[in-house]
């Protein structure tokens, strides 16, 4: 029984707390954010495709995904949200979709792009689910089919921001890091160990990763709902 209920847990839908209290100061978090991401870019290198990803499991990358995604969107930017985390996929039940088809499907077969993404309630939100588990994420981000399809992204939409697997215990968002324009590490209060966030680091740095800043989630108490967010270099 407790086993079941942890499983459920692990896969369960994030709170989309930008999408339904637009004037909660955790949205307000979430937009300064998206300020300060945008003022990362500069006129010779736009920040496009944003990785988030955290030292290990449960810290709150795919929470900081969505939201953010929706704030993104509701500034008039057309936002893509990718679901990156093959391994323990989420994006689909926070939006409410299905995942029969998704970024695996257009990976491995010759789906086009077009055909895999899903229009959202929120105006220009977009998102691409992770589609069905494959036998080998890592392969399939590190194809360079993976590079085409982001390439093609990037010129159909503003932001592209993708939702990825923690980094000290797969590759994939070492990967995914080295080919986007920059990355998020989100770190949360209680739960990230420091050394685990050292070792991060040091993954995202030795794939020449452009860290943008770290996310701080740091509520300890959830029956609050007070996810508080900072940002900084
Ligand atoms: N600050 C917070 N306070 C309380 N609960 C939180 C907070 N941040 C995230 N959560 C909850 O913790 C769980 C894990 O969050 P989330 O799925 O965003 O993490 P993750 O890093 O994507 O996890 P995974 O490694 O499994 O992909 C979710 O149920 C989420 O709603
Ligand atoms: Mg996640």
């Amino acid at each position: 029984m407790a086993k079941k209920h942890n499983k459920e847990q692990e896969t369960s839908a994030v709170s989309l707390i930008s999408m339904v209290d637009q004037s909660s100061p955790i949205t307000e978090q979430y937009r300064t954010i998206r300020t300060n991401i945008q003022f990362s870019s500069s006129a010779d290198k736009r920040i496009k495709t944003i990785v988030i990803t955290s030292s290990g499991p449960g810290e709150g990358k795919s929470t900081t995904s969505a939201n953010l995604a929706v704030v993104f969107a509701n500034s008039g930017q057309r936002t893509l949200l990718v679901d990156a985390d093959m391994r323990k996929p989420t994006v689909h039940k926070s939006f409410g979709l299905t995942n029969n088809r998704g970024l695996s499907t257009i990976l491995s077969t010759e789906t086009q792009v077009g055909d895999v993404v899903n229009a959202t309630h929120v105006p220009n939100l977009f998102v691409v689910t992770s589609g069905i588990k494959p036998p080998n994420p890592s392969e399939l981000l590190g194809s360079v089919r993976f590079d085409v399809v982001m390439d093609e992204l990037s010129r159909l939409y503003d932001i592209i921001i993708f939702d990825m697997p923690p980094v000290v215990t797969v590759t994939d968002a070492q990967i995914v890091s080295s080919k986007a324009d920059g990355t998020i590490l989100v770190v949360r209060e209680d739960v990230t160990r420091k050394d685990a966030v050292m070792k991060a680091k040091e993954l995202l740095e030795l794939t020449k990763a452009h860290v943008l800043g770290v996310v701080y989630n740091g509520s300890k108490d959830a029956s609050d709902k007070g996810y508080y967010y900072y940002y900084g270099n």
